[in-house]
């Protein structure tokens, strides 16, 4: 058990999802996963562990922002050796070419700053996915004929934007997508040496306006976590 998940060591698997929503956590183990069952609720941060094809995986709730991320994904890594950390989520399209309801899979996750920055000082670090996931997962989206876009996205701190400028330099270098979790959970892999993917569905977009109804998310994120599901053990 740690300060924040208060399973013991066993109930969590070596791979193991993230989504932001600890809600979202219930309802895909609740869809994908066989004998699911709920190993902790520590600050209503869910986390399900449960098998996926014969495969154990856990689906651990991660909140919003980095600094949350980097407490579960800290936890994960450093106490409980988790291997895999796979963040499934939301982000809002930054590309013309990039639709609402579309995957992006995360090769690079540009910041501003992360809670790591104060490690780096004035060092410019480039958070990367796992090269052996993001392969896995490109195959998985071909083979299930889901739209998807590999590239870089960016990692905000904030939803609310007091600086629209970072958006449009983001967008005119090419950045797929904005969400606010990314960056850290690879720094943090890096670090340890463990393997890590962000795969995102395009909720709403920064270009149009356009957001994704509600019916509407639980299919798109449905081939997310699938996608995820399938690299992970590919
Ligand atoms: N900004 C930041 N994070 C997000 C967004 C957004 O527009 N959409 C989904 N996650």
């Amino acid at each position: 058990m740690t300060i924040h998940i208060g399973a013991d060591k066993d109930d969590i698997a070596d791979v193991v999802l993230m989504p932001g929503d600890p809600y979202r956590a219930k309802w895909a183990a609740e869809t994908f996963l066989t004998d699911a069952k709920c190993v902790h609720e520590v600050r209503g941060m869910f986390g399900f562990t449960g098998m996926w094809n014969g495969n154990r995986v856990t689906i651990q709730g991660s909140g919003m922002g980095m600094p949350s991320m980097s407490i579960y994904a800290n936890e994960l890594i450093r106490d409980f050796d988790v291997q895999t950390l796979i963040r499934i989520g939301s982000c809002g399209g930054m590309q013309p070419h990039v639709k609402v309801r579309d995957v992006i899979l995360a090769m690079t996750a540009s910041t501003v700053a992360t809670p790591s920055s104060t490690i780096f000082k004035d060092l410019n670090f480039a958070p990367c996915a796992d090269y052996g996931l993001l392969a896995a997962a490109a195959e998985a989206a071909k083979s299930m004929d889901v739209d998807v876009h590999v590239g870089g996205i960016y990692s905000s701190d904030t939803f609310y934007d007091e600086r629209p400028d970072l958006n449009k330099e983001m967008q005119r270098h090419g950045i797929l997508g904005v969400e606010m979790e990314a960056a850290e959970l690879y720094i943090l892999a890096a670090r340890y040496g463990r393997r890590a993917l962000g795969v995102m569905t395009v909720s709403d977009h920064l270009l149009t306006g356009e957001a994704l109804p509600a019916d509407q998310r639980e299919r798109s994120f449905g081939d997310m976590i699938e996608i995820a599901l399938t690299a992970a053990f590919a």
